[in-house]
Order: structure tokens, then C-alpha cells, then sequence
């Protein structure tokens, strides 16, 4: 599922060496067990957890537990962050890039808890953890997908400068079932050429 020849594998491992990202807003940080509360309260919600491909739902906090200890394995595939507010430390979603089953491609994900939706924060947290990711590893290109009535998620992934990749197919562990994604990707180039427009 999106492969591609120019994909060179992310290194989970050297991306999880750095603890933190600040944005203007945000404190992107390592999961910590004191977090499961919070990560639960914000997850536990149908309208989170049925755009996510593996989100349980209901959400509780052995989940949390699990996920925490998981993403902060030696072995994990994938690094996850949780994104707080810099001015409380309230945590309002988490995000991360990794390899996952039946994709070729490193995936970025992202969930923002619903009181926070429409701050911005999904597309100010995704800025910053695709910087670190071609930053921090050799990753070539980095893909991401949504469910196709998703149009918020979608729109994120368009401003983080993604280019559709086609219509794919994933299974849903909300819905049970096989459901089609759009699949997104981005390249090194590509973020390297927005990264200097912008500064420009
Ligand atoms: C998708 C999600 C991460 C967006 O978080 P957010 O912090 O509200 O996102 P942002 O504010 O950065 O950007 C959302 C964009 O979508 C737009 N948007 C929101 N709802 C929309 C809708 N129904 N139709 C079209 N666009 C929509 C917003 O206007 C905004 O675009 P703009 O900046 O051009 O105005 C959040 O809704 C969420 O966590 N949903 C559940 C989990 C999920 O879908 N995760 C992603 C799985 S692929």
C-alpha cells in the first residue's frame, strides 16, 4: 500500500531521541504513564475513535497504559507524541509517525480531543513532528490517509502540503470492517520546497 522505491525506512528509534517539539503554541512531548488519565478522558469518544484505523472504542484506561507503553518500547515501530497546550500543559491530542501493518509508507496520525477541534492545533502539531521526522531520519517520503467523509482530517493533511495518492483500502477497528481511505504523501523534495517558500 503506497510503496515506493525512494522510501527509505524511518528510524522510530532516532526520532524518539528527542523528547519534545515546541510549536508557537504547543509542547509536543513523550507519552508518560501520569497521562493516561487525561489521554483517556479526551479518546474515549466515538467521534475521535471512528476516523482512527485503531483506536479502540469504548477508550478506557488500560488503553491508555497499553498505548503509553507501546509508542516508549525500545522496539516500537512508531513515535508518538502527546500535544499540550504550552501555556497549561493540557493535553488536547497526540500524534506520531511510524511504520504500520499493510503500509509501505511511515504514516502520520494525529487526534485532537473534540472540545479543541477548529484551533488549529492537528495542522500546527502534524507541521511539526514532519519537520522532525525529515529532519531527525533519512525517511524519503511519508505518507498519510484518511477516511474519505473525513474532510477536516483531509484538509490537515492538504495544509501540511501532502499530494493525493489514490484511493485505498483499510481495515477499521471501530467499524469492524475493510473501509477506503485516500491515501496522501509527501516527499523530502516537496517539504524541502515548501519549507523555503514559506521562508521566503
Ligand atoms: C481531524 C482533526 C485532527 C482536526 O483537528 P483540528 O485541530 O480541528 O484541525 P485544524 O484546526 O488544524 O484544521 C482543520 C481544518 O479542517 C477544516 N474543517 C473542519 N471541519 C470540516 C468539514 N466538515 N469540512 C471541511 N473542512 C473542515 C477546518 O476549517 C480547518 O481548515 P482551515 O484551517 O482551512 O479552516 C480532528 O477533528 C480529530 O481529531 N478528529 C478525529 C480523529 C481524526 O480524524 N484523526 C485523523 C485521522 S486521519
Amino acid at each position: 500500500m503506497g510503496g515506493s522505491d525512494e522510501a527509505e525506512s524511518i528510524c522510530a528509534g532516532a526520532l524518539r531521541g528527542v523528547e519534545e517539539l515546541a510549536t508557537k503554541r504547543l509542547v509536543l512531548r513523550r507519552p508518560m504513564p501520569a497521562d493516561a488519565n487525561a489521554i483517556t478522558a479526551q479518546a474515549n469518544n466515538a467521534e475521535v475513535s471512528r476516523w482512527l484505523a485503531r483506536m479502540p472504542h469504548p477508550y478506557n484506561r488500560a488503553h491508555a497504559d497499553t498505548w503509553i507503553a507501546t509508542v516508549n518500547a525500545p522496539q516500537a515501530s512508531e513515535c508518538a507524541f502527546v500535544i499540550t497546550l504550552a501555556a497549561t500543559g493540557e493535553i488536547v491530542g497526540a500524534c506520531g509517525c511510524g511504520q504500520m501493518e499493510d503500509f509501505d509508507l511511515p504514516q502520520l496520525g494525529y487526534w485532537i480531543g473534540q472540545e479543541h477541534w477548529g484551533n488549529g492545533y492537528a495542522t500546527e502539531a502534524a507541521h511539526a513532528l514532519i519537520d522532525h521526522v525529515f529532519t531527525a531520519s533519512p525517511c524519503a517520503v511519508i505518507g498519510a490517509g484518511c477516511r474519505v467523509a473525513n474532510a477536516a482530517s483531509r484538509r490537515v493533511i492538504e495544509k501540511c502540503g501532502f499530494q493525493y495518492a489514490g484511493l485505498d483500502m483499510i481495515e477499521s477497528r471501530f467499524d469492524g470492517a475493510v473501509v477506503p481511505i485516500f491515501a496522501f504523501r509527501l516527499t523530502r523534495r516537496t517539504w524541502q520546497g515548501l519549507k523555503s517558500w514559506a521562508a521566503a
